[in-house]
């Protein structure tokens, strides 16, 4: 399928996906949002494909936010459904069963940040910068910011970002636990598939229960994650990869996973 606003190219098993927006720093229009959601609909059963790395195209910037000039047209009814759809397409990046890394290259604010934090994991460039600056434009974080950053970084230091709508730098990012990995800007995709080469040696059924049990878990109370675990746990005992995982072991040898 062609697309205006996104690049998608698979090399190996690694599925590439860049927003393309280089010269509005890559912000995400309703267009663009739509596109990465279809994107992602045509690599979801690709059995070619084992993980997907979003960026944003150029040096400068991985998505500087939701697109303000489009925003600035709405009214509260569409702003809502804006909110609602950017959010539906943020959770099936968030449940979709191959992992997903953003490779963070230069501003990653608002929507960006939230587009980041909706990814399985996130390597960051020494050049990159994280904000949630939505109140300096009198609205507040709709893509998940208020939700899935107290998650990933506790409730005080996302406040504080929220709140005052403050940058902070890639370390700072990594210190607090926003960012997996750091890199130097030109290492920055292959740190992304050195995560990702380690993902596709083990058992992809596997995989996606792991992310299923994790995204689950934290909605649910201990016992609640715990009994879904153990659920999960017990599936995998009806794939043929727990079978030759085991199997493997046991012959000391390095299995063949199947996906099945
Ligand atoms: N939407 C639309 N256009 C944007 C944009 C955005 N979020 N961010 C940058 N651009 C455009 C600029 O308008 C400019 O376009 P023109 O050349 O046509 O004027 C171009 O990108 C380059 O930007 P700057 O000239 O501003 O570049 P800079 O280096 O001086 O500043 C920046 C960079 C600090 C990131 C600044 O562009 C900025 O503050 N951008 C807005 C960041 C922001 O507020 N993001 C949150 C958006 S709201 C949101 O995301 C809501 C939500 O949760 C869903």
């Amino acid at each position: 399928m062609a697309y205006e606003l996104i690049l998608l190219e698979k090399i190996g098993k690694t599925a590439h996906i860049t927003i393309n927006r280089p010269k509005a720093l890559n912000a995400l229009n309703v267009k663009t949002m739509n596109e990465l959601q279809e994107a992602l609909a045509e690599i979801r059963d690709d059995a070619g494909v084992g993980g997907v790395i979003i960026t944003g195209a150029g040096e400068k910037s991985f998505v500087a936010g939701a697109d303000i000039k489009e925003l600035a047209g709405q009214d509260p009814v569409s702003a809502k459904e804006f909110s609602l759809a950017s959010q539906k397409i943020l959770g099936y990046i968030e449940q979709f069963p191959k992992p997903i890394i953003a490779a963070v290259n230069g501003f990653c604010l608002g929507g960006g940040c939230e587009l980041a934090m909706a990814c399985h994991m996130r390597v960051a460039s020494k050049n990159a910068r994280f904000g949630q600056p939505e109140v300096s434009l009198g609205i507040m974080p709709g893509n998940g910011g208020t939700q899935r950053l107290p998650r990933l970084v506790g409730k005080g230091r996302a406040l504080e970002l929220v709140l005052t709508g403050n940058m902070i730098d890639a370390e700072e990012a990594h210190r607090i636990g926003l960012v997996n990995r750091l890199s130097a800007p030109e290492a920055l995709i292959a740190t992304a598939e050195e995560i990702l080469s380690a993902i596709y040696s083990k058992g992809p059924v596997a995989v996606k229960f792991c992310i299923e049990a994790v995204n689950h878990g934290l909605e649910l109370t201990l016992e609640e994650g715990i009994q879904l675990e153990s659920n999960l746990f017990g599936l995998c005992f009806t794939t043929e990869d727990m079978k030759e995982g085991t199997r493997a072991f046991i012959e000391k040898r390095k299995p063949d996973f199947k996906g099945k």
